[in-house]
């Protein structure tokens, strides 16, 4: 198993450049399964989960083909309705590919997704709005089995805001017979880039960019090609990496406008930017200032950033909270930073960081994606040497990590153990 050696270092500079995003390009894979004929993803990393859900769709029958940055998915053959507990159990958003097959080929079964790093996470928000769309969903030997010889439109309102559900009621509802209304659904800017491929592909949604979706029933889609969002998240790790520097960094091939609260969030830090239309560059703070933050849907602070930004909180002049409204329980790399002598406590699901002087360099072991994530740049500016086992969870969802960040600065070496 791959590790990472990590020599510290504050002393970055540079620019660095983010990659297409993760979240975004996994549901438009999924979606590629609603049409036959070839679609034609760009600025498509090379990540491990775009490779699970590679496997899922060719299990499927579509014919998936990775070069370089572009990804081509045809979806002519598209026969087989199952995605088994092997894949779904290596990464839960399997579950994309529930609502296509039960839209294109009226028939689904895909895996229960089980427990996960960040916590419990349920489905029932899709199964219920497919549901109501119609479909007949039955539990049976750990399987989500969902059948409908035809959908039809609905009005489906979600009690809590869902990326996943959102995305898979969508998915579902273009070829729903009739008009499909989606009330507090998800903003997140991989909902809104799913919404861009879909209409794209012939679908008739409006409503992008707010909790409100109407979605016109179609009877066919055809095949298109699209260049796939900047990750935000990833853009977020590098500025908060950025943060923790001595000197301006700047982050290329980026949306500013999906970093809003975050980059909100650094100026109360004390750092300070200038702003292009996709590049930020991010002079750092003489003092790192206390800030709190509470996770929330978008607009509002990622969860997906949370455990980075704790990092920066570490080395606060003062006293700061931290607390995650959309999982509760992903605090997993609390423990692990106060291995490096972070002063974390966490009570009720709030974490209260008193910032130290100095972080000190210690093995430890990464949990899940954004932890490990939040581990590196620990690391990277701990006092002498940092060893992150388990790296593979990073390699989830961040494209040759080390070599971008040893680029502007970083000292991080890949080792297989
Ligand atoms: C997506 O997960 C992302 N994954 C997550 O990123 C991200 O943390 C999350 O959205 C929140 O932004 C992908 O896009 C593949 P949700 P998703 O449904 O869709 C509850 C990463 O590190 N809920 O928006 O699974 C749920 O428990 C990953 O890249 C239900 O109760 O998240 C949570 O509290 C990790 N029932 C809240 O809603 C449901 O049926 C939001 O979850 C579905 C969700």
């Amino acid at each position: 198993m791959d590790r990472f050696i990590i020599e510290s270092n504050r002393d970055m500079s540079g620019s660095i450049e983010v990659s297409g995003a993760k979240n975004a390009i996994l549901p438009i894979m999924a979606a590629c399964l609603l049409s036959p004929g070839k679609s034609v993803l760009r600025n498509v990393p090379n990540l491990i989960d775009l490779k699970t859900m590679s496997h899922l769709l060719r299990i499927i029958g579509a014919r998936v083909e990775h070069v370089g940055t572009t990804m081509s998915i045809d979806g002519s053959d598209v026969c087989f309705c199952e995605a088994p507990y092997e894949l779904v159990s290596k990464m839960r958003a399997s579950i994309y590919v529930l609502g296509p097959l039960l839209a294109r080929i009226k028939e689904a079964k895909v895996s229960f997704p089980g427990g996960c790093a960040i916590g419990t996470r349920p489905v029932d928000l899709h199964l219920k709005a497919l549901e109501a769309l119609g479909a007949e969903i039955n539990i049976e030997h750990g399987y989500i089995h969902a059948k409908a010889e035809k959908l039809i439109g609905a009005d489906i309102h979600f009690e809590k805001s869902s990326v996943g559900a959102t995305i898979n009621t969508l998915m579902a509802a273009v070829y729903a017979e009739g008009t499909t209304r989606l009330h507090n659904a998800a903003m997140e800017p991989e909902v809104d880039s799913t919404i861009m491929f879909l209409n794209k592909m012939g679908a008739k949604i409006s409503g992008m960019g707010s909790t409100s979706l109407v979605i016109e029933g179609v009877e066919n889609l055809f095949p298109v090609e699209m260049q796939m969002i900047p990750d935000r998240i990833e853009a977020g790790t590098f500025l908060i990496a950025g943060a923790l520097s001595q000197n301006p960094i700047t982050v290329k091939n980026c949306e500013p406008e999906h970093l809003r609260v975050v980059i909100e969030k650094l100026r109360d830090a004390g750092c300070n930017f200038d702003i292009e239309t996709n590049s930020i560059t991010l002079y750092p703070p003489k003092e790192i200032k206390p800030v709190n933050v509470i996770t929330l849907p978008y607009p509002g602070f990622p969860t997906d950033l949370q455990a980075q930004f704790m990092v920066l909180m570490t080395l606060c002049k003062g006293v700061c909270f931290i607390e995650d409204t959309v999982f509760p329980d992903r605090y997993m790399h609390v423990a692990e930073l106060n291995r490096l002598q972070a002063d974390i406590r966490l009570d009720r699901g709030i974490a209260t960081i008193k910032g130290v002087e100095e972080l000190s360099g210690a093995e430890v072991m990464a949990t899940d994606l954004r932890a490990s994530a939040a581990l590196v740049l620990a690391g990277m500016v701990a006092a002498d040497k940092t060893t992150v086992s388990r790296i593979y969870h990073i390699d989830r969802g961040y494209d040759r990590i080390e070599e971008k960040l040893n680029a502007i600065g970083g000292r991080i070496t890949r080792e297989n153990a």
